[in-house]
This record gives structure tokens, C-alpha cells and sequence, in this order.
């Protein structure tokens, strides 16, 4: 017979251990949408127009299938990777996304606390809500640091100096933001930096109480990186002085002064056309990152998953070829991997994981995709993910 005793009270209230909390990433995709208000979700897990661009970005990997050889032995999968000159435990690592102090307070430091620990490189946006000396204390050479072409030169060359003071190595230009871009959601929410300050605001931050007292004792996100180049008056919104600052199309000449102001290696970011990734081999550039961003910009563009196999075909051995763009588990990385890329970035997955878990949960997501990735291999028979193109299966 059971006595009071005999109960662990312990054990029936503490909180359940992170793996049966969020077995996957779209568990934590979900909780991420339990405790974010909603114009911070929207802006993260939206599109731009019909949002079918970022829906093909998932349903892409559907229709690819491996065929799996059981009788023989294989050795232990081994993750390890090399690239751009680094040498990092997996061929992944989370990307570079603006503004995610606004789903999380200190989103970014999060995310690249979590990439450290994981012995992974972690990129940091332009507009991020943490600065690049925050994150080259967290990585040190390890940083991936994003920029988006400016319109002040000195600005971008100031940029460079920091960014190269704090060891970074690894430069990516982002030049699939030409212009302004209308999404319909953050039009419809009226989305600001820092937010609105009215009674909408007021009340969706009151229906997500713990993101409005985190957010209350941390402070409105601003863009910690770049604010210092704005001369004029940001109190309003801070999205206003971004269109002042940034480019438009980054042509020809932009990418050769980076490749002449730049020491360490530059990867392009939003490519997707091979007459686009001809250049930037012309240019010297070290690196493509395969990618529609997110199905944010264009919501017709093609997916990283259409186009990578005839970009790997066409640089070789030239150039390290990544991609990103709809990743929500490690058979999505063992894909892209198996199309081509060298190395698979993520994008929403690590911010949705923050949301879901505060500082616990960008390393629990790393884990479950390392994980995954893993018994992938071991369950295709390839051990090498390098071999994964072999394993494709073409009915
Ligand atoms: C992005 N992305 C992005 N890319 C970039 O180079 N600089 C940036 O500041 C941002 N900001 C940003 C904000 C948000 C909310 C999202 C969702 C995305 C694009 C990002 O790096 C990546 O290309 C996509 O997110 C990949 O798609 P998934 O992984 O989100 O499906």
C-alpha cells in the first residue's frame, strides 16, 4: 500500500526536464507563440505577401527522401566540420535575425551563449539588439558578423575596424534587402521601435505577462550595433532611421571595396541566381549563403532547396556554398547537406527557442538538432554527412 510518505512531493511539482517540455522544435514553436505578444510573432514568424514563399521554404524538403543501407557496418557519426577556415562541432549554426530583443529581452546574447557552448560560430545581425563587442565576447572569432550595405562609407569602414578589433573573421553581406519591404502583418500592427506606446500595445503586452515583466526590467530593445551612426532624432522610431542608413542594391563596386576593406573571409547572404553567385566568385568573395531570407522579401523567389544543387554544381570546390531558409528539425540539415551546402544556418528555430525557454532554450534546440542530425546519418548508414548525396533516392 502506498503511504503520504511514500510520495515524492518533489518531484510531482518540479518543472518537467527541457526534452519532455520541448521534444522539437515545433514545440518550442508553439510555446514561443503562447508567450510573445502579438506583433513581436508576427514579425518574426511572418512572411512577406501571401507568406507562400515562407511556407515552400518547409514544404520544399518534403518530396526529398534517402534510401537507407542497414547490412554493414558503419563507424560513429562524426559531426565535426570545417569552414571558412574554422573548425566547428556541426555543419550548423544559428543565423543572423534583427530586432529579436523584441520577442525576448537579450534574444541575441541568448542565442550566442548557447552557439559558444555548443562549440558553433553564431551570426549577428546589423540590427540586433545586442552590439558586435557584446557578441565577440561571447564567440571571439567565432562571430559571424551581418551587415547590410551602407549609405555612410566611413560608418561601414568604422564597422569593419570593430568588428575586426573583437577578432571577428568571418564577414557576410546581406544584399537581399534592396529597398524598403512591406510585410501586411507589421503593417497591420502598426510594428515601431520602440513600440507604440498605446492601449493595443498596452494590452497585448499585458495578455503575455512574463515577456512584459522581462521586458520590463530589461528595457525596449534598440539597435546596439548601429544607433551610434544615427545624427538625428530616433525617439520615435528607430525603423525610420534604418531606411536613412542602409544602401539599396549592393552592385559590383560595393562588393569590391568590401573585398578590399575586408582582411578575414566575406560570404554573400540572399543569393539565389547562378549570374548573382558568378559575380561574387569574380569578386573573390569566400562564400555564398543560399537563401530568400526567410521568405520575407520576395514571396515569389525560389527556395534555397530548388536552386542549391545547380549552384553547387557550378562553384565546385570554389567557394563554401551554405543555405538556410525553412530548418525546423536535423533531417531538414541532413537535406541541405545532401544538396550541396557545406554548412545550413537557421533562422527563426533559435529565436522561437528563447521565447519558448529564456536563456535554456537556444542550447536545448542546438542539442535537439544536433541530435537529430545524428541518428539521421546513423540510421541512412552515413556516417560522414559529406556522403549524404549518395543516399538520395531518386524513385
Ligand atoms: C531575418 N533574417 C535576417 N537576415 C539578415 O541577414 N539580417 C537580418 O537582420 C535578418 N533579420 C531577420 C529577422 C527575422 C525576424 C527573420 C525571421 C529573419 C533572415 C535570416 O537570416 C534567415 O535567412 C531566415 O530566417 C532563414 O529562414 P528560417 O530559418 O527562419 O526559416
Amino acid at each position: 500500500m502506498i503511504t503520504l510518505s511514500d510520495i515524492r512531493f518533489s518531484e510531482i511539482f518540479a518543472q518537467r526536464p527541457m526534452d519532455m517540455r520541448f521534444p522539437s522544435i515545433a514545440a518550442m514553436e508553439r510555446a514561443a507563440q503562447r508567450r510573445t505578444p502579438k506583433f513581436a510573432w508576427d514579425y518574426t514568424s511572418g512572411g512577406i505577401g501571401d507568406e507562400q514563399g515562407r511556407a515552400r521554404n518547409i514544404s520544399a524538403f518534403h518530396d526529398i527522401r534517402f534510401m537507407p543501407q542497414y547490412l554493414r557496418e558503419i563507424p560513429p557519426v562524426d559531426l565535426t566540420t570545417e569552414i571558412l577556415g574554422q573548425t566547428h562541432a556541426a555543419p550548423f549554426a544559428p543565423g543572423p535575425v534583427g530586432l529579436t530583443g523584441l520577442m525576448w529581452p537579450n534574444a541575441p546574447l541568448h542565442i550566442m551563449r548557447a552557439a559558444a557552448s555548443h562549440g558553433l560560430p553564431s551570426g549577428l545581425s546589423s540590427v540586433a539588439t545586442s552590439s558586435l563587442e557584446e557578441g565577440g565576447e561571447i564567440l571571439g572569432r567565432n562571430l559571424w558578423f551581418q551587415l547590410y550595405p551602407m549609405k555612410d562609407e566611413a560608418a561601414e569602414q568604422d564597422i569593419l575596424k570593430r568588428f575586426e578589433a573583437v577578432g571577428g573573421e568571418v564577414l557576410l553581406v546581406t544584399v537581399d534587402v534592396p529597398g524598403q519591404t512591406r510585410r501586411a502583418r507589421d503593417v497591420g500592427n502598426g510594428l515601431a521601435v520602440p513600440p507604440r506606446q498605446d492601449w493595443r500595445t498596452w494590452a497585448r503586452g499585458a495578455m503575455r505577462p512574463r515577456w512584459a515583466v522581462e521586458t520590463f526590467f530589461n528595457g525596449m530593445p534598440s539597435f546596439k550595433t548601429v544607433e551610434r551612426y544615427n545624427a538625428g532624432d530616433t525617439a520615435q522610431n528607430a525603423f525610420d532611421f534604418l531606411k536613412e542608413i542602409f544602401y539599396g542594391h549592393c552592385d559590383i563596386e560595393k562588393l569590391k571595396k568590401y573585398r578590399e576593406w575586408w582582411p578575414g573571409k566575406i560570404v554573400v547572404k540572399g543569393l539565389l541566381s547562378l549570374e548573382d553567385v558568378r559575380t561574387a566568385m569574380d569578386v573573390g568573395i569566400d562564400g555564398v549563403i543560399v537563401s530568400n531570407h526567410g521568405g520575407r522579401q520576395l514571396d515569389a523567389a525560389p527556395t534555397a532547396v530548388e536552386v542549391l544543387p545547380q549552384i553547387r554544381q557550378l562553384v565546385g570546390g570554389k567557394m563554401a556554398v551554405l543555405a538556410d531558409g525553412g530548418v525546423r528539425t536535423g533531417l531538414d540539415i541532413a537535406k541541405y547537406l545532401a544538396l550541396g551546402a557545406d554548412f545550413v544556418l537557421l533562422g527563426r528555430p533559435m529565436v522561437f527557442a528563447v521565447c519558448a525557454a529564456g536563456p535554456e532554450g537556444p542550447p536545448h534546440a542546438i542539442e535537439i538538432l544536433k541530435q537529430e542530425l545524428s541518428t539521421t546519418l546513423n540510421q541512412i548508414g552515413c556516417p560522414d554527412y559529406r556522403d549524404l548525396a549518395k543516399f538520395v533516392f531518386h524513385p
